[in-house]
């Protein structure tokens, strides 16, 4: 068996002509040639999930949810095989792209992104490289109860950015990569057997459980 970590790198764009694709060729060498990760592709244009629609009925059996529709059980187990996790976003009106928010919406009960470390590269047509995007991202991620990681990799003026070699033209931004997946291997190492030798319950139950005693 393998003891790298489980890195799903999530693309959070799904338009035709997305610039999302001058990025996937380089990170995805990257992560492949990086021998601390089994790093796999999650596309959100194979992942058609609904806009999201859960409720205590949809849900089921908190044990083994059944969601609304199949690909929401999917989404879920696809997301729980993760131990490491790269969010690829673009920046939309100063924050993250909905179809990603709504990707994340749905990671929902499960608690697959739970005390897992999430690192981030944003990207825009313009100079801000998807700035803004990543800071809401990171505290989404704080949400989800992840480990946001500080270092981060941010591509401005994207459509001039990699060459016909796929490579950033900027050596920076591959510097920036190599830092981002050094502190993703550190993280991951440290959380995966945190994880294995036992978890809190989740934060929103503990609460539940003190208004109970409380009366509340
Ligand atoms: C709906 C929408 C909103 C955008 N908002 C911003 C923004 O707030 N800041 C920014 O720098 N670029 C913004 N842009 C430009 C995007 O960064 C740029 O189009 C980028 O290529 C989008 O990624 P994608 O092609 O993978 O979808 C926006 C683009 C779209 C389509």
């Amino acid at each position: 068996m393998s003891d790298r970590h489980r890195l799903l790198v999530i693309v959070g764009t799904t338009r035709p002509d997305r610039a999302a694709e001058h990025l996937i060729p380089w990170v995805m060498r990257r992560t492949g040639e990086d021998d601390r990760f089994d790093a796999e592709l999650v596309d959100l244009r194979d992942w058609p999930l609904p806009m999201f629609q859960e409720t205590i009925e949809t849900v089921g059996d908190f044990n083994d949810p059944t969601y609304s529709e199949p690909i929401v059980r999917e989404w879920n187990r696809k997301i729980a095989e993760g131990d490491a996790f790269i969010f690829i976003t673009a920046e939309y009106n100063h924050s993250v792209p909905g179809a990603l928010k709504n990707a994340i919406d749905n990671v929902f009960v499960s608690f697959a992104l739970r005390n897992k470390p999430a690192a981030f590269i944003g990207y825009s047509g313009g100079p801000i490289a998807g700035a803004r995007a990543v800071e809401h991202l990171a505290h989404i991620a704080i949400e989800a109860e992840m480990a946001p990681l500080r270092n981060t990799v941010l591509i401005g003026g994207v459509h001039q950015a990699f060459g016909d070699d796929d490579e950033p033209v900027d050596p920076l931004t591959d510097a920036a990569l190599s830092i981002t997946l050094d502190d993703l291997a550190w993280w991951a190492d440290a959380l995966a057997p945190a994880r294995a030798a036992g978890q809190l319950p989740p934060g929103t139950f503990r609460m539940r459980a003190a208004m109970a005693a409380a009366g509340a």
